[in-house]
């Protein structure tokens, strides 16, 4: 099954949306990205635009207002928006391929009628809320609570880390309603911001994709109608685990594109920048860097349009995601940290980028399961 899914024949759609992301990503996100890390702030204007030219909603079907692109185009335009900005493409990812994925796969009709259709067309942005502050790895360990009161759930309990926390207008929020049943009790509740209850707590000041907004959200007593539950009753813990399958595909690619384009940058830099009397690419030492930096760029890539392709052809992909984001995440660590050192002096200030690119790496080996998470998800299926 290794070698399933090798076919990777790019058509003229997915290299429109290449390019169309790289475009975007060159002349939209590039100008004011110091700014918006040194002020952790991201701007409203760039995610409208990024509604309007479809990176909000790009696998949703048509139907409910969504590009009805592929994985793969979706994987292409992550690592071009990732290059440049990945405190954009953060926010792209969790509302494609958390909320959006998850609520078309398994929401009513009702649901997606609802609130499909507005988060696909980029109007409002979605969170995914699964990480507690005593739960992250171990996220079975819910603390959060959905009490069920007949009519409706009552939902307590705290959330952390949550990307798009301030900025969304829904939520979904995994939490547990039958104890006893650990896992198989555990709900994910659609749950609209400004409901009674709801709170949002400071945002974080964070070391990487510092622009990206994300907050912890506070539940007291907040009344969720029972029609907001996704799926049948002990359903949540699964539909967690299904949908982050994806979304990892969605963050590999993210460290594709961050090591891509710190690695564009530094082939850039090496040809230009001279020290005794050449450019330094001259010099073996940081054309070996380069050829190894492509290389694991290309092992990387590679992993992330299989496990994507896997996706597209309905095979199973989850040791291939986990694989894509555990490879990409450490090439991303990895090749920023080289392309700092290509970049001498000039690479350990902001100007350059590669110093941000190195920050903002080191979260892929963190969210949407930690690297040992990762190799206990590709472990567990090689005995499966
Ligand atoms: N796909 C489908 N189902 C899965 C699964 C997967 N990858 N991993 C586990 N499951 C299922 C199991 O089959 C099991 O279900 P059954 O009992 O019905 O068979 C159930 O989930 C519990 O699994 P385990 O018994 O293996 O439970 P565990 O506690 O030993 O391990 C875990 C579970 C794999 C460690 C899981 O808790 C996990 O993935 N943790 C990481 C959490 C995570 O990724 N958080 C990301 C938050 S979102 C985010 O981070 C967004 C962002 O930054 C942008
Ligand atoms: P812990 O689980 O406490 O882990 C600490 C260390 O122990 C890690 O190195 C971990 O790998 C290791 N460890 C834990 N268990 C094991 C084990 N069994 N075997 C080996 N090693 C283990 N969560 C959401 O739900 N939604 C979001 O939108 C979201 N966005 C995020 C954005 C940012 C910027 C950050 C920082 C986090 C975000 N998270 C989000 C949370 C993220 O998914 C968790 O931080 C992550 O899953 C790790 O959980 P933890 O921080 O509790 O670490």
């Amino acid at each position: 099954t290794l070698l399933e899914g090798l076919n990777f024949n790019l058509s003229e759609e997915h290299l429109a949306v290449k390019e169309a992301a790289r475009d975007f990503a060159q002349n939209e996100l590039l100008p004011g990205i110091l700014e918006r890390d040194n002020e952790q702030k991201f701007d409203p204007k760039l995610l409208k635009r990024m509604g309007e030219l479809g990176f909000m909603g790009m696998m949703v079907s048509p139907e409910y207002g969504g590009g009805g692109m592929d994985t793969v185009s979706y994987v292409l335009a992550m690592e071009e928006l990732s290059k440049v900005d990945a405190s954009a493409s953060v926010m792209v990812s969790v509302n494609n391929s958390l909320v959006c994925y998850g609520l078309e796969a398994y929401g009513t009709e009702e649901q997606k009628q609802k609130y499909l259709t507005r988060l696909a067309s980029g109007e409002i942005v979605g969170a995914f809320c699964l990480s507690e502050p005593e739960a992250g790895s171990d996220a079975t360990s819910q603390h959060t609570t959905a009490e069920d009161k007949g009519e409706h759930y009552l939902v307590n309990g705290t959330k952390n880390w949550i990307t798009n926390g301030g900025i969304s207008s829904v939520c979904l929020v995994i939490a547990q309603t039958h104890p006893e049943l650990k896992h198989k009790g555990i709900n994910c509740l659609i749950v609209e911001k400004g409901w009674d209850g709801f709170a949002v707590g400071k945002k974080e000041d964070k070391m990487g994709i510092r622009a990206s907004d994300t907050h912890s959200l506070m539940f007291s007593d907040v009344k969720v109608p029972k029609e907001n539950r996704i799926g049948a009753d002990g359903f949540g813990f699964k539909f967690a685990m299904s949908t982050l399958n994806g979304g990892r595909i969605g963050i590999a690619a993210q460290a594709l594109g961050i090591a891509a384009g710190a690695f564009e940058l530094s082939l850039k830099y090496a040809q230009e920048r001279k020290a005794f009397g050449k450019p330094i690419f001259e010099h073996q030492a940081i054309q070996f860097k380069l050829a190894e930096m492509a290389t694991k760029i290309e092992a990387a890539r590679l992993l992330v349009y299989k496990a994507a392709r896997l996706k597209d052809e309905h095979k199973d992909y989850v040791e291939a995601a986990a694989m894509a984001k555990l490879f990409a995440s450490d090439v991303a660590m990895w090749a920023t940290t080289e392309a700092v050192q290509i970049h001498g002096g000039y690479g350990y200030v902001k100007e350059y980028h590669v110093e941000r690119m190195m920050r903002d790496a080191k979260i892929t080996q963190i969210y949407e399961g930690t690297s040992e998470i990762q190799k206990l998800v590709i472990a567990r299926e090689l005995i499966r």
